[in-house]
């Protein structure tokens, strides 16, 4: 017989829609849940604290581990923030989201672990509390984090986030079909992160003002989402991905799969995450899903999910 868990926690993948690298540098950007996919993480009696992370290949000790593993860092400050020891506890982690795709893993599996843990001990965080922890953690995997992923991951809500404010919700007028497309080609954000920075070290007027303007599509498409105007809303995602292009983060296939969806019908595209790789996202209207999707995966996407914003 399965044994029970003595805790459970799961938190949804994320997909941003506008503004990703500019939130790094304080513009808005709005992001929103991806539950078709998820992490899971459960907890067991055992002899010692260990994660094991079976799709990842990965077993930690946590009193063993170093300070920048992630896995140690969540379990260790989940632990302050109940005022707990480290348990004899086994928790077991799986993920349904690709690493380094741009969907929010890393923050996703840090909030399935900490609400495991918490769900054992009978202890309640605030989302806000859960959203810093997993921030501490986000630090490890990107350096520099806006803390857009743990605050779209942990509420779970789609928000309109600028860094260091409390996230807002928003009205979506009305219902959208979103489809996701995966290149397929690993692309960590650390990496994509770093390399704006760097040329933003180089040349600051030039990226602070391409960051200017892709908060301002931001600001547009918040209206263009209350309003219910998906051709608008359209536009700007197009928009928005030939700026990620001057900001040097989109890559050969994400631009092709953009072109593919644009063509087939799509009312726009662009990247989402951190770039180079990973996901791309498009708009469609409802009778163009399927048409969309299959040319999607016929231009190469190795996965295609689709995902309704405002159906609830
Ligand atoms: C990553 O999902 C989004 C980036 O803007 C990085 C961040 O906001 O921390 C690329």
């Amino acid at each position: 017989m399965q044994e029970s868990p003595l805790g459970v926690g799961h938190a949804p993948g994320k997909i941003i829609l506008f503004g990703e690298h500019a939130v790094v540098y304080g513009r808005p950007a709005i992001a929103v849940p991806l539950t078709q996919v998820q992490a899971h993480a459960e907890v067991f009696p055992h002899s010692r604290c260990v994660v094991e992370a079976v799709d990842l290949g990965r077993r930690v000790d946590v009193a063993e581990a170093t300070a920048d593993d992630p896995f140690a860092l969540v379990v260790r400050l989940t632990c302050a923030a109940a005022a707990r020891e480290l348990p004899p506890w086994r928790i077991v982690v799986h993920s349904e989201i690709p690493i380094a795709s741009g969907l929010g893993s890393g923050a996703a599996i840090s909030a399935a672990i900490a609400r495991a843990l918490l769900d054992a001990w009978d202890v309640l965080l605030s989302p806000a509390e859960l959203s810093r922890l997993v921030y501490e953690v986000e630090k490890l995997h990107h350096g520099t984090p806006s803390g857009i992923d743990n605050t779209v991951v942990v509420y779970a809500t789609p928000v309109w986030f600028v860094k260091g404010a409390e996230p807002e919700p928003f009205h979506i007028g009305s219902p959208m079909h979103f489809l996701i497309a995966d290149t397929g080609v690993a692309s960590p954000t650390r990496l994509t992160v770093s390399a704006v920075r760097a040329a933003w070290e180089q040349n600051r007027a030039r990226y602070e003002a391409l960051f200017d303007r892709i908060g301002a599509v931001a600001t547009a498409a918040r209206e263009a989402i209350e309003q219910g105007d998906v051709r608008q809303l359209g536009s700007l995602m197009d928009r928005n991905q030939a700026l990620l292009a001057e900001l040097q983060v989109s890559s050969p296939e994400l631009d092709r799969l953009c072109r593919a969806a644009r063509e087939a019908g799509a009312l726009g595209a662009k990247l989402s995450g951190g770039g180079r790789g990973g996901n791309m996202i498009a708009l469609v209207e409802p009778v163009a899903v399927e048409r969309v999707a299959h040319t999607l995966r016929r231009a190469g996407a190795v996965r295609v999910l689709s995902t309704l914003l405002g159906d609830r």
